[in-house]
C-alpha cells in the first residue's frame, strides 16, 4: 500500500468522524476543546472506550496509547473505580468541606511520595504548578522562577513560556512569551538546557539571590520523553538546595511510573513536588504538596497570614474516591509488569527501525514512549526538534495514519507519542509493534523518495 491508498483506505474507515468533525468545527475551534494536539485530515469521534481499546463512532477499535493524555492509568472503565464511583455518586458528589476520602486519599499520597508531607488538591495540574510556583515565591520571598528551555508546566503564562522543545532552539535561551499573555513573565523566568550541569551551575550560581524557585519534570515527558543523564538531578538539587531555592518537581504526568514517583525512582527528594493526571483517577485532578513548613502557608488558621486560595471543585469527593482506588491498585507488582511491558514495547519499536532499515529510535522509561526520526539519543528537547525535522509532514502524517489505520491511537502530534496502562496483555504489544512494522513497511518507498537521509 502507498501513501495514497493508506490515506484512501482512513478515510474510508472514518467516515462518520469526517462528517461530525465538520459539525464540530461550526462550533468549536478546530472541532475540539481539548488541547491544541492535532493531525490531519480531522479529529476521530471516540463513542466508548473499554480496558485498553477505544471505540470510535465509526466503529472501528484502537488499542489506546494516549489514556486520556496519561489520565487513565488502568484503562477504561476499570471496575474497581466505576464501583468506587457509584458508591460515591450516591452519597453526593461535591460538598466544599473535607470528606473521608479525601482524608483517606492525602494520606495515601503522603505515604507513597517521598517528598509529601502535606498536600493540597485542585482540578489540573495546570492550577498546580501554578499553586506551587506560588508557594515557592510566597516561602522565599523572591520573584524568579527557573524553568527547562523547551519544558511544559501547564496552561499558565509561566508553565507554557517556551514549552514544548523551545522557542527559538539550541543555545537561545531566551523567554518567549505565548501569543496573549502579556509578557511581562518574561522578566520572571530564568531557562537553561536540560542535561547540561554546568550550564545549570552557571546560571544559578548569576541569578542566586534572586531565584524562589526551580521548576524540572525529573524525565520531560511533554517535550520527548526524555530521561536525565546520570548525576544531573544529583546537581539540581545540590544546588538548589545549597542557595535556598526551592525545588519543584513537576510530577504531573510522572507520579504513576513508579511507586512513589520518578522522585523515588531517581532516588531525589524536592522540596514541593506538582502531580495530577492519572492521580484522579480518570477524574480532573491536581494537586502539590511538600515540606510542612512551606505548605502551611495555605493554613487558614493562620488567619490573615495565610495565602488566599480558593478551588471550587478541588478535592471533590468523586475524584478524591476514584483517585484513591486508582492509586491502591497501582501496587509494586502492578507497576512492575506494567513497566516490564513498556520495556517489551519499547526493545520491540528500536528492531523495527533497525529491521526495515530506517533511522530511528524510541525512547522512553515505565509507561512511557516516543517516536523519533533519528537514531542519535535525544537528550533534550531541541533534540526532539531536530529529529522531527529529519521527515517532512507528509512522511510524519503517513506514520500517524498508518498507525491508526492499523488500530492503534497514538497521540496526535507531528512526533508521534504514547503510554501504556497497567490492562495491556503481552499480545496488545506485539499488535502495536506489528502495526508499527507493517507502517513502516508501507510507507519506505514514501520515505526513499521524499526523504531518503533517514534510509540507513
Ligand atoms: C508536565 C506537565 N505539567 C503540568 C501539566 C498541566 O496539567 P493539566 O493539563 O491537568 O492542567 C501537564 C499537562 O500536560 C504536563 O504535561
Amino acid at each position: 500500500m502507498n501513501g495514497e491508498q493508506l490515506l484512501e483506505k482512513y478515510l474510508e474507515k472514518t467516515k462518520t468522524s469526517a462528517k461530525l468533525a465538520q459539525e464540530a468545527r461550526r462550533v468549536m475551534p478546530g472541532g475540539d476543546t481539548h488541547g491544541h494536539f492535532y493531525n490531519p485530515p480531522y479529529h476521530i469521534t471516540i463513542d466508548h472506550g473499554n480496558g485498553c481499546y477505544l471505540y470510535d463512532v465509526d466503529g472501528n477499535a484502537y488499542i489506546d496509547c494516549v489514556n486520556a493524555y496519561f489520565v487513565l492509568i488502568h484503562g477504561h472503565c476499570f471496575p474497581p473505580i466505576v464501583e468506587s464511583l457509584a458508591e460515591q455518586i450516591k452519597r453526593g458528589t461535591g460538598f466544599g468541606m473535607p470528606t473521608e476520602p479525601q482524608i483517606l486519599f492525602a494520606q495515601h499520597l503522603c505515604e507513597r511520595v517521598p517528598s509529601l508531607e502535606e498536600v493540597r488538591f485542585v482540578s489540573s495540574g495546570s492550577e498546580a504548578t501554578a499553586m506551587a510556583i506560588r508557594a515557592a515565591r510566597a516561602f522565599t520571598g523572591k520573584r524568579k522562577i527557573m524553568k527547562v528551555d523547551g519544558g511544559y508546566h501547564g496552561t499558565h503564562n509561566i508553565g507554557e513560556l517556551n514549552s514544548f522543545g523551545g522557542a527559538l532552539g539550541r543555545g537561545e535561551l531566551k523567554p518567549m512569551p505565548e501569543i496573549g499573555t502579556n509578557g511581562s513573565e518574561i522578566n520572571d523566568v530564568i531557562l537553561f538546557p536540560f542535561n547540561e550541569p554546568e550550564r545549570l551551575k552557571e546560571i544559578v550560581l548569576k541569578y542566586s539571590e534572586d531565584i524562589a524557585a526551580l521548576i524540572i519534570e525529573p524525565m520531560i515527558i511533554p517535550s520527548g520523553a526524555i530521561p536525565p543523564e546520570p548525576g544531573y538531578l544529583e546537581t539540581v538539587r545540590d544546588m538548589t538546595e545549597e542557595l535556598g531555592i526551592v525545588l519543584i518537581f513537576d510530577e504531573v504526568v510522572t507520579l504513576p511510573f513508579y511507586y512513589g514517583g520518578l522522585q523515588e525512582y531517581y532516588g531525589i527528594t524536592p522540596d514541593l513536588t506538582t502531580m495530577g493526571k492519572g492521580i484522579g483517577g480518570g477524574l480532573p485532578i491536581g494537586a502539590w504538596g511538600g515540606k510542612r513548613e512551606i505548605m502551611e502557608l495555605w493554613n487558614p488558621e493562620k488567619g490573615e497570614d495565610a495565602v488566599v486560595m480558593v478551588s471550587t471543585s478541588g478535592g471533590n469527593p468523586l475524584t478524591m474516591a476514584a483517585g484513591l482506588t486508582a492509586m491502591k491498585q497501582l501496587t509494586h507488582e502492578v507497576i512492575e509488569r506494567r513497566n516490564s511491558l513498556g520495556d517489551r514495547l519499547r526493545d520491540g519499536m528500536n528492531q523495527v527501525f533497525s529491521n526495515i532499515g530506517i533511522h530511528g529510535h524510541i525512547s522512553g522509561l515505565a509507561n512511557a514512549f516516543w517516536i523519533h526520526w533519528s537514531d542519535k539519543p535525544v537528550r533534550d528537547p531541541y533534540a526532539v526538534g531536530e529529529a522531527m525535522s529529519q521527515a517532512n509532514e507528509n512522511i510524519r502524517n503517513l506514520l500517524f495514519l498508518g498507525m491508526r489505520y492499523r488500530g492503534v491511537y497514538l497521540f496526535p502530534t507531528p512526533s508521534p507519542f504514547g503510554n501504556i496502562s497497567t490492562v495491556l496483555q503481552e499480545k496488545d504489544i506485539d499488535l502495536i509493534i506489528n502495526a508499527f512494522s507493517e507502517t513502516l513497511t508501507d510507507i519506505k518507498s514514501v520515505i526513499a523518495e521524499e526523504c531518503p537521509n533517514l534510509l540507513q
